[in-house]
C-alpha cells in the first residue's frame, strides 16, 4: 500500500533538512560518568553491581545518581550486560512480548549488600570474558579463544565521545572498533552503497512511514543489533551485539567507534559470540525467537496490486497466467475488496461476498490462496461493527482518558492497543468473523509504524467532511492541535526521526498518548507492529489451526518468529532494483528471512527491460511478490511477453528449487539460518565479499548474481574459490582458483545461478503451482570440483504437510534425509540416510534422476548398482562438460568435469539407498 510519504518523503525531507540542525553537539561529552562502589555474585548466577555518577550534570535532564550493574553469561556464547536506575523501574520491552530472564530485583541505591564481593577482575564465560573498570566505569568484552576484544566503553580524552550517560530521556554508551570490524544491521535502512555499514552515514532507530525510497533514514522496523565480521590473519570470526530498548536512538558509526544515543529505557546488552555469521545468527534467533515456519505455498510466487476495481480483475489475472504458463501461487488484494477501506468489510459492489468466495474457492481446488490487506487504524463510524465492538471493549489507545483520534485511508480512526490482553481477544473475533465472510489463508499487516496522516491532538472538523472527498485521503483533514506541551513530545534530546525538527510523533500516535496499564507510546512506539503481528499470528493459528502466514511492514526485534516482510514502497528504478539485495540480506540477519522487494516496483511504471531483470532477481527473493500502486500501469509478468518469457525461466527454476528452498525454510526455523544470505555467510574468510551486495547465496551452496543495470548483457560476478555449476546449463562450469571477478553472459531472459562444490541440491520437476510442483519426481544434482578425483558432497531434504503448525519432526509428519556422495579413485558413491521415512513413503516421493557433475573419466565400460543390484545401462547418460570459465585449472589443462545423469529411477525418498559405480578410462 502506497504511503503518503511515498510520493511526498522527497520534497518534505529537503525541507526539513534544510533548517539548522539542532544536535550539532553530537560530538560533545555529555556526563561525567560513574564509578562503580560494589560489585558482587548474584545468588542467581552472575554479578550484580552499583554505580554512582561522578559529578551531577544537566545537559538533556539530570544524571540518575546510582545504577544498578547486572552481568551474565545466560549461555555458552551469550552474555547480558543490564544497566538500569537502581532506585526505580523503568521501561524495558515487555517481557511477555519477548521472553527471557528477568534481571534481579533492584536492590536501591542505599540498601546493603548481601552477596558474595567479586573480587576478580573479570567474569570469564565460554567464550567470552567480562572486565571492568570501576573508576570511570567502563566495561569490555572479549573473546577467550583469540584475546580480541569486541566491545570497550571506555572513553579517552581524545575520543570524539565520552563516558557513560544516563538520565530520564538520554543514556549514551560508546565502544570502540578497531579498523579491520566489518559491521552490518541496525535498520531498517535503504543503504545506497551496500550491506556493509558506512561510517558517518545515520543510524536512527524508530519505526517510521518512510517509505524505502529514502536513503539512510529510519524505515519501518526497528533493529538496534548489529554484526560485526573482523579478518585478522586470514581468519575471520563474527559476533553479534543487541542493544534490547524500543526507545528511539540515533547511532554513531565512526568507523573507529560506535555510539548510542537513546532517549529512554535501559541499557540491555546480548553479545553472540559467533564466531561464525551463522552461528551469530543462530544465537541471536536462539534468543529473540526462530524464525516462523512459513507454509510451503509461501515460497511459491504471490501477485498483488493496489487497484485491482473488481472480482472479475482478479480473475482475469490468474486466468492471465495460467495462459502464459506463469507459476502463481498466491492471489493478493490491497484495500480494494474494503468497503470505505474499513479493515474486515467487503465492498457490497466490486467485492461482494458470493462472488469473491466463488472465486477464493475456485483458486482453492486449484491449490492456490488468497491474501488481503488489514491496516491498524479502525474507522470511527457508528456503524461498522468492528468499531462499535472495539468501543464495547474498550480496545483502542488513549489520550487523556478518550480514544487517540487519527485518520489513515478510511478517514477518522482510532489505533487498536494490541498491549491491552482485551485488544487481543477482540482482534482475534474480528478476524474470525471476517474469515467467516471470506476464508483468506493470510494476512497482510500494513501501515503499522503506525502511520498517521496527521500529527498531534485532533479533533473532528466541524465546517468540513473528513476525508475531504476532494480525491486525497491522506491529506490531513482533521483539526489539529501542535502538542508540545509534554516532554514525551518534545524530549530533550532529539532522534532524527522524520528530521530533528519536528515531533516525535510526527505522523503517528502523538508519543504522550497512553495504551494499557499506563504504558507511554513514547516507550512502546516502535513495537507496534510486532505487537500486531504477535496479535494476527497467534489469531490465524488458532482459527486455522495451520501454520498462519502474515506479512508485517513494521518490524522490532523478534518479529521473525510471527512474521514475514516486504521492503515497502519502491520504485520501478534499477537503483532500487539493487538497494533491495540488501535490505533482503539485512532482515536474514535480524531473523526474519522470509523477506522480499516489490517485484518490478511499486511505482512508477517500470520499463519492459527492468521488469524483465526484476522477475529474474525477485524470483529468487524469499518472499517473491510483484505489487504495483493504482497509479501504474498493469505490470503482471504476463503483460509483456518478453517479462512473461524471462519469468517462465526465472520462476521456472524457482519452483524447481522449491525442495531445497522450503528445507531452507526448515533450517531458517531450527537454526535461524538465512534463506538469502551474504556471500560471506559461506566464505568467511574472504574478504573481498565483505560488502558484496549485488549477488548473494541462497542457503549455503547457490548462488545469484543478476543484473542490475540497463542494457547489460552480461554481469561481473565475484566467485569465491571452487567450481561453481550453473543450474540452468549444468554444463557451463567456473572454476575460480582464488576468488575472482567473472565477467559472464546474461541476455534479457538469462539470470546466472551456480550452484558450488560438494554439495547434493535437491530439485523437482517445477509445476504452475507449488502443490503441484511438490508431488512431482526428485533430482539430485551432486558437485564435485571438476575434474576431481576424490572428493565429498552433501545434501539434505526436509518435507512434511505444511497444514500443521510447526516442524517438528517426531509425529510421523515430516520426513528428514540426507544425501551422501564420495568420490575415491574414480569410484562414486552416492547414498541417503532417511529420519522419519514414512511421511515420504506415505505420499510416494520418488527419486527419479541423478545427476554428478565435475567426474573425471567416462562412461566406457560402466557398470550402477543401486542397492546392491545392477541397473540397467539404458538408464544413464554421459555428457562432456565443457567448462565455459577455467579460470585455471590445477595441473593438467585437459581435465575435463563429466557429468553423469542417470534417468529413469524409482528410488523412495523415504527409504535410505546406495549407488555407486566406477567411471571408465578411456580407451
Ligand atoms: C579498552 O580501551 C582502553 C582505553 O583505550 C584500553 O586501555 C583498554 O586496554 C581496552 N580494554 C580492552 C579489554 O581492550
Ligand atoms: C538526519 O538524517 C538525514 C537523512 O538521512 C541526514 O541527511 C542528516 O544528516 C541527519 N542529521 C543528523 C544530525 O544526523
Ligand atoms: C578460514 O581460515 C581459517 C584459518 O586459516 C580456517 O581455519 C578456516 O577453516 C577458514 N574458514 C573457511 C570457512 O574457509
Ligand atoms: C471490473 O473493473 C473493470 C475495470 O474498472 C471494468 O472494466 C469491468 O467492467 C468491471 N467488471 C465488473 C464485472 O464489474
Ligand atoms: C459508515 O459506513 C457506512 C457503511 O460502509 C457508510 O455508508 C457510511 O458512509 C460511513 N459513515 C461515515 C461517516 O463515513
Ligand atoms: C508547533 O509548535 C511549535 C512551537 O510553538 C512551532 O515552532 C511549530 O512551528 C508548530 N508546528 C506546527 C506544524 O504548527
Amino acid at each position: 500500500m502506497l504511503s503518503p510519504s511515498t510520493f511526498l518523503s522527497i520534497s518534505i525531507f529537503l525541507l526539513l533538512f534544510s533548517f539548522e540542525l539542532s544536535n550539532a553537539v553530537s560530538t560533545t561529552k555529555i556526563g561525567q560518568g560513574y564509578r562503580l562502589i560494589s560489585i558482587e555474585e548474584s545468588p542467581h548466577g552472575g554479578l550484580i553491581g552499583l554505580l554512582q555518577v561522578k559529578q551531577k550534570t544537566y545537559t538533556y535532564g539530570p544524571d540518575i545518581p546510582y545504577l544498578q550493574l547486572f552481568v551474565k553469561h545466560e549461555t555458552q556464547d551469550r552474555l547480558r550486560v543490564h544497566i538500569t536506575d537502581a532506585d526505580k523501574k523503568r521501561w524495558e520491552v515487555p517481557y511477555n512480548l519477548l521472553a527471557r530472564e528477568q534481571p534481579p530485583p533492584l536492590k536501591k541505591s542505599l540498601g546493603k549488600s548481601k552477596g558474595e564481593l567479586f573480587t576478580a577482575s573479570e567474569y570469564s564465560g565460554n567464550e567470552l570474558i567480562f572486565s571492568y573498570t570501576s573508576d570511570p566505569f567502563s566495561f569490555s568484552v572479549r573473546r577467550k579463544s583469540n584475546g580480541q576484544t569486541l566491545f570497550n566503553t571506555s572513553s579517552d580524552e581524545s575520543d570524539p565521545y565520552g563516558n557513560l550517560v544516563f538520565k530520564d530521556q538520554y543514556l549514551e554508551i560508546s565502544t570502540k572498533l578497531p579498523s579491520s570490524a566489518a559491521i552490518y544491521g541496525l535498520g531498517e535502512n535503504t543503504q545506497p552503497n551496500g550491506i556493509r555499514l558506512q561510517p558517518n552515514d545515520p543510524y536512527t532507530i524508530y519505526t517510521t512511514d518512510i517509505s524505502a525510497i529514502n536513503l539512510n533514514m529510519d524505515l519501518y522496523g526497528s533493529h538496534p543489533v548489529y554484526m560485526d565480521l573482523r579478518n585478522e590473519g586470514g581468519e575471520a570470526n563474527a559476533h553479534g551485539v543487541l542493544l534490547l530498548n524500543s526507545n528511539g536512538m540515533d547511532v554513531f558509526y565512526r568507523g573507529s567507534s560506535l555510539t548510542y544515543k537513546v532517549i529512554g529505557g535501559v541499557f540491555d546488552f546480548y553479545f553472540f559470540g559467533g564466531p561464525t555469521p551463522l552461528a551469530v545468527v543462530d544465537q541471536y534467533t536462539a534468543f529473540v525467537g526462530r524464525p516462523a515456519p512459513m507454509p510451503y505455498w509461501a515460497l511459491g510466487f504471490h501477485q498483488c496490486r493496489w487497484g485491482y476495481h473488481n472480482v472479475s480483475e482478479i480473475e482475469g489475472v490468474v486466468e492471465g497466467y495460467k495462459k502464459a504458463k506463469i507459476p502463481l501461487d498466491v492471489m493478493w488484494t490491497d484495500d480494494d475488496h474494503m468497503d470505505g477501506a474499513k479493515d474486515f468489510t467487503l465492498d457490497p459492489i466490486n467485492f461482494p461476498r458470493e462472488k469473491l468466495q466463488a472465486f477464493v474457492s475456485k483458486i482453492h481446488s486449484r491449490g492456490m490462496k488468497y491474501i488481503v490487506l488489514i491496516d491498524p487504524g479502525i474507522a470511527t463510524n457508528s456503524t461498522y461493527g468492528t468499531f462499535i465492538r472495539g468501543m464495547a471493549n474498550d480496545v483502542f489507545i488513549k489520550y487523556e482518558g478518550k480514544p487517540y483520534l487519527a485518520q489513515v485511508w478510511p478517514g477518522p480512526v482510532y489505533f487498536p492497543d494490541y498491549l491491552n490482553p482485551k485488544t487481543v481477544s477482540w482482534w482475534t473475533d474480528e478476524i474470525r468473523r471476517f474469515r467467516e465472510l471470506v476464508p483468506v489463508d493470510g494476512l497482510w499487516i500494513d501501515m503499522n509504524e503506525v502511520s498517521n496522516f496527521c500529527t498531534g491532538l485532533c479533533e473532528l472538523p466541524k465546517d468540513h467532511p473528513c476525508p475531504t472527498g476532494k480525491g486525497d485521503p491522506w491529506v490531513c483533514c482533521l483539526d489539529c492541535k501542535n502538542i508540545t506541551k509534554t516532554r514525551w513530545d518534545e524530549p530533550p534530546y532529539k532522534i532524527n526521526a522524520s528530521g530533528t525538527h519536528v515531533p516525535l510523533g510526527y505522523k503517528t500516535i502523538a508519543t504522550s498518548a497512553v495504551h494499557y496499564n499506563g504504558v507511554l507510546e513514547y516507550d512502546a512506539h516502535s513495537l507496534y507492529g510486532f505487537s500486531q503481528a504477535i496479535a494476527t499470528h497467534n489469531a490465524l493459528q488458532g482459527l486455522i489451526g495451520k501454520r498462519p502466514f502474515v506479512l508485517s511492514r513494521s518490524t522490532f526485534v523478534g518479529s521473525g518468529a510471527y512474521a514475514a516482510h516486504w521492503t515497502g514502497d519502491n520504485q520501478g528504478t534499477w537503483l532500487n532494483l539493487k538497494y533491495s539485495i540488501s535490505t533482503m540480506l539485512n532482515f536474514g540477519i535480524f531473523g526474519m528471512p522470509m523477506v522480499g522487494s516489490d517485484i518490478c516496483g511499486f511505482y512508477p511504471q517500470p520499463t519492459e527491460e527492468l521488469c524483465n531483470r526484476w522477475i529474474e532477481l525477485g524470483a529468487f527473493y524469499p518472499f517473491s511478490r510483484d505489487h504495483a500502486n493504482f497509479a501504474s500501469p498493469r505490470q503482471e509478468l504476463y503483460v509483456w511477453d518478453s517479462v512473461a518469457k524471462s519469468a517462465r525461466n526465472a520462476l521456472g527454476m524457482r519452483y524447481k528449487l522449491l525442495p531445497y528452498l522450503y528445507t531452507l525454510n526448515y533450517e531458517a526455523h531450527i537454526s535461524g539460518a538465512p534463506i538469502a544470505r551474504p556471500i560471506f555467510f559461506s566464505f568467511p574468510n574472504l574478504t573481498e565479499a565483505y560488502g558484496l551486495s549485488t549477488q548473494f547465496l541462497l542457503g549455503s551452496s547457490v548462488m545469484v548474481s543478476p543484473v542490475l543495470t540497463m542494457g547489460a548483457t552480461s554481469v561481473k560476478a565475484l566467485f569465491p574459490p571452487g567450481t561453481w555449476y550453473n543450474l540452468f546449463d549444468m554444463t557451463k562450469t567456473v572454476v575460480s582458483k582464488q576468488g575472482h571477478y567473472l565477467s559472464l553472459n546474461a541476455p534479457l531472459h538469462e539470470i546466472n545461478v551456480h550452484v558450488y562444490q560438494n554439495m547434493i541440491l535437491p530439485m523437482q520437476r517445477g509445476g504452475m503451482t507449488s502443490q503441484e510442483a511438490r508431488m512431482t519426481p526428485f533430482t539430485l544434482v551432486v558437485t564435485f570440483p571438476s575434474g576431481a578425483t576424490n572428493g565429498e558432497a552433501k545434501g539434505k531434504v526436509f518435507v512434511d504437510d505444511d497444514e500443521r503448525l510447526d516442524m517438528k519432526m517426531e509425529d510421523g509428519q515430516s520426513t528428514y534425509v540426507e544425501f551422501y556422495a564420495s568420490l575415491t579413485n574414480k569410484m562414486v558413491k552416492v547414498w541417503s540416510q532417511v529420519e522419519e521415512g514414512k511421511f515420504a513413503l506415505n505420499k510416494g516421493l520418488e527419486i527419479e534422476k541423478v545427476i554428478v557433475l565435475g567426474l573425471e573419466g567416462n562412461g566406457v565400460g560402466l557398470q550402477i548398482e543401486v542397492d546392491g543390484f545392477p541397473l540397467k545401462d539404458t538408464s544413464a547418460t554421459f555428457i562432456e562438460n565443457t567448462p565455459s570459465h577455467v579460470e585455471k585449472l590445477e595441473g593438467n589443462n585437459q581435465k575435463r568435469g563429466m557429468m553423469v545423469v542417470i534417468g529413469g529411477l524409482e528410488l523412495s525418498l523415504g527409504k535410505n539407498f546406495a549407488m555407486s559405480w566406477k567411471m571408465g578410462i578411456k580407451g
